[in-house]
């Protein structure tokens, strides 16, 4: 239709997505063969490509979608295993018309395994040369530490000496902080944080996706962070979300995960029209697309579908992506 060809024809930037999340079940199948590692016997959700596709339909919170997602990243051993996932994500980004893309990726999940840091980032390094060149996509790493893990892991790993490298040659950019949500509440990494401000990476950290409007507060009050991912319970807190919009904190904004991970019951739901409203700028993204069943540009279909949101609005979204990226001033330049 002519609006799936406007919202394609977008700049868009991506600034929520976890490579990880782009693991297909069909690429979980291939690499588990060719490395020789057995996915679970005893969850029939693993007999098959499309048993796997089925369960995906099912998820009932966001625990229930990381017990899938951390069982699917364990077929990832080698360079080009990492290079074959960004790879694979790389060509549905150039084809739903991403301009650029800030990319999460969860270090300790894989060195937890063995597999070595600079393995997760020169596979995911190859496959970003070739996006470049091939499809002009610019890209950047945001390193992110998990929050079901004890946070000495996270500031152990943050202090190990491959990670502070990547952050001084200038391939990682910034910190995140992802998984778990409850019970996880934000200031628990206030020392993890204030240690990567002094190193002038950029902030962010998700909050308010199952967790309550507090842990936006928390995560903005203890962390010191210039973008929410998530962040969409920041409507249940209208003073705080007349805070972020006078602040022009961006949330990134998920619509298709929050509905497949039962955070609202359907897109209509997840506040978008009440975000225009407030003023409050947000980015459209996909978090884990080959979990949830699209990609960026099918959620900017779905919440053109659910918000009939005008060319105007939809021009004013990609804009203010664009502006709330950590990319160069020149890129940003380029792109506007
Ligand atoms: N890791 C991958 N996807 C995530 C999400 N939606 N929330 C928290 N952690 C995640
Ligand atoms: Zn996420």
């Amino acid at each position: 239709s002519s609006i799936h060809s406007f919202l394609q024809a977008l700049p868009k930037v991506e600034h929520h997505m976890h490579i990880e999340g782009a693991l297909s079940p069909s690429l979980i199948f291939k690499l588990a063969a060719k490395n020789g590692i057995e996915l679970p016997k005893d969850d029939s959700a693993f007999s098959s490509v499309e048993s796997l596709v089925e369960r995906y339909k099912h998820f009932t919170s966001l625990d229930d979608f990381l017990h899938y997602y951390y069982i699917g990243m364990s077929v990832l051993l080698s360079a080009g295993d990492f290079e074959a996932l960004a790879w694979d994500y790389f060509q549905h980004a150039a084809a739903d018309g991403v301009v650029h893309a800030e990319l999460f990726y969860d270090p300790q999940a894989h060195t937890s395994r063995g597999v070595s840091y600079s393995t997760i980032v020169s596979g995911i390094s190859a496959a970003r040369k070739r996006a470049e060149s091939e499809f002009g996509i610019t890209t950047e790493l945001i390193c992110c530490f998990l929050r079901h893990l004890p946070v000495s892991d996270s500031l152990m790993a943050f202090d190990s000496s491959e990670i502070q490298a990547s952050f001084k040659d200038g391939s990682v950019i910034g910190i995140g902080l992802d998984s778990t949500e409850l019970d996880k509440p934000p200031h628990l990494w206030k020392e993890l944080y204030a240690k990567a401000a002094t190193q002038e990476l950029n902030l962010t950290a998700h909050a308010g996706e199952e967790g309550p409007a507090e842990y936006i507060t928390d995560a903005l009050a203890s962390l010191h962070i210039s973008r929410i991912d998530h962040g969409v319970h920041l409507i249940d807190d209208p003073e705080l979300m007349a805070s972020v919009a006078k602040e022009g904190i961006m949330l990134t904004v998920c619509p298709i995960s929050n509905v497949v991970l039962k955070c609202f019951p359907s897109i209509k739901d997840v506040p978008i029209r009440k975000f225009l409203d407030a003023g409050v700028r947000f980015s459209i993204n996909s978090d884990d697309p080959a979990y949830f069943g699209g990609y960026i540009l099918d959620n900017y279909c779905a919440v053109d579908d659910a918000f009939q949101l005008s060319a105007e609005e939809w021009k004013s979204v990609c804009r203010a992506a664009i502006e709330g990226s950590w990319c160069s001033e020149e890129r940003k330049a380029e792109l506007l």
